[in-house]
């Protein structure tokens, strides 16, 4: 019910709110939540419901489409995606050029603007029809290929093509995992701590990488190129890659038979570099319902998959202090999506340097959809202002007299 152009500011006063934490950059009907009460719904349907009862396929469909797809829809969606599977043979010339270390997200990052070179009919501002549903398509499964690719080419092996059988989630452990005469087997738990993994990834309103998508496509950019620099905002250990810097922390913790009392008493000294990784939210002030899903996945995927990870007791352990602890209590600082992720993803064998990568596979959704939102809205070009506090007026002195 709000009319955009009249909110578009002309002249006048500049509200200063570095970071934006009570700044509202647009209107958005793709994800609510409220960070009080620790709720989080995507077009209205509730997170627990969809990580109990959806698949990510459904889930993405409702993200970009604003509707659970029926079962037609749903089977033309998933089949445009299994038909986009695989990536131009090109583009194992670009995996070459990588050296060996290179950070996966790096490589994600590079081979999305990459995968513009191979479909420059598609570099458009549509919001219908194929010139729209093309390129999301083309992003959202492609970027499992490039994320396998990317793993593959790290440790020297061949690249394994898709398997149009699989579902989703399933055909990327295969593309990760599987050899060229031993195919790779999928543990049913596996694919659907995954597909739960994605699910609870697949949005978050306007969150840094979100922003960064819409800040990018907002000058008419392709979405190829917006979704490229959503992974590199996605890429900072403040956002998606604390999913590494928690198992980083657990393990140093473990390893180096740090008592997690000592670390938690780091984590509030201000002098300290040490931060308590994977807890804190910009937004959720009591819980984060997306970490409360996932601690209570992890211990029935170790279970089923007979896994004792003793990273799981450090966490659960580290959480326990930082519930009793005043300065916890008074930031309200509690566990988030990234706290519990980490050990998920362990489980089920995804190496660390994959984790944030494996976050923007399912955030892929919610940034096509806010890419599609900004444009059927017809947005502005993004532009904040600043209040300047430099120097007002200087003369200038040649080189040589300075
Ligand atoms: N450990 C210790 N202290 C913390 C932590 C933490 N993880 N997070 C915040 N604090 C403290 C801050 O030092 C600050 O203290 P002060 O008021 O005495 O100065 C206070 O809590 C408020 O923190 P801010 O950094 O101002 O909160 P902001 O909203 O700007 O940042 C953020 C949120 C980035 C998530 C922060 O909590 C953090 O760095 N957490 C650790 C990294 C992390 O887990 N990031 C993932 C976030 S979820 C996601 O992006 C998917």
């Amino acid at each position: 019910g709000i009319d955009i152009t009249s909110l578009r500011a002309k002249t006048g006063m500049i509200t200063l709110d570095p970071g934006f934490g009570n700044t509202g950059s647009c209107t958005s009907e793709i994800t609510f939540i409220n960070g009080e009460k620790g709720i989080l719904k995507y077009r209205g349907y509730a997170i627990e419901e969809l990580a109990e009862k959806s698949t990510f396929m459904e889930t993405a469909f409702l993200v970009l489409y604003g509707h659970l797809p029926n079962k037609a829809e749903l089977d033309k969606f998933e089949s445009g995606i299994g038909s986009e599977a695989s990536l131009h043979y090109g583009m194992k010339g670009h995996f070459d050029g990588f050296p060996d270390n290179a950070p996966p997200m790096a490589v994600l990052s590079a081979m999305l603007n990459v995968l513009s070179c191979y479909n420059t009919d598609l570099l458009t501002t549509a919001t219908e029809g194929p010139a729209f549903e093309l390129p999301a398509t083309k992003i959202i499964s492609k970027v499992r290929a490039i994320a396998a690719w990317a793993y593959r080419t790290s440790i020297g092996k061949p690249f394994m093509p898709p398997r149009p059988d699989l579902s989703y989630s399933a055909n990327f452990l295969h593309m990760m995992f599987s050899e060229t005469f031993n195919m790779y087997e999928v543990h049913p738990d596996v694919e659907r701590a995954l597909d739960l993994f994605l699910i609870l990834h697949a949005d978050h309103e306007q969150n840094c990488s979100t922003s960064t998508v819409r800040m990018v496509g907002s000058s008419h950019a392709s979405l190829f190129s917006a979704v490229s620099a959503g992974v590199g905002a996605l890429w900072g250990p403040l956002h998606g890659g604390a999913n590494c810097e928690v198992i980083k922390m657990l393990s140093r913790i473990h390893d180096e038979g740090i008592s997690p009392a000592d670390f938690v008493e780091k984590a509030k000294d201000k002098n300290s570099p040490e931060k308590l990784m994977g807890f804190g939210h910009r937004v959720y002030k009591s819980f984060d319902p997306r970490a409360k899903i996932l601690k209570g996945q992890v211990d029935n995927v170790l279970k089923a998959l007979n896994i004792q990870d003793p990273l799981l007791d450090i966490a659960y352990e580290l959480e326990e202090m930082a519930r009793s602890e005043d300065y916890f209590i008074e930031r309200n600082l509690y566990p988030n999506v990234d706290f519990y992720s980490g050990i998920l993803l362990r489980a089920i064998g995804i190496p660390v340097d994959m984790f944030t990568v494996l976050f923007a596979i399912g955030r892929m959704p919610g940034w096509v959809s806010h890419w599609r939102e900004m444009h059927v809205q017809s947005l502005r070009i993004s532009r904040p202002r600043q209040v300047y506090t430099g120097e007002t007026q200087q003369s200038y002195v040649p080189v040589n007299e300075r």
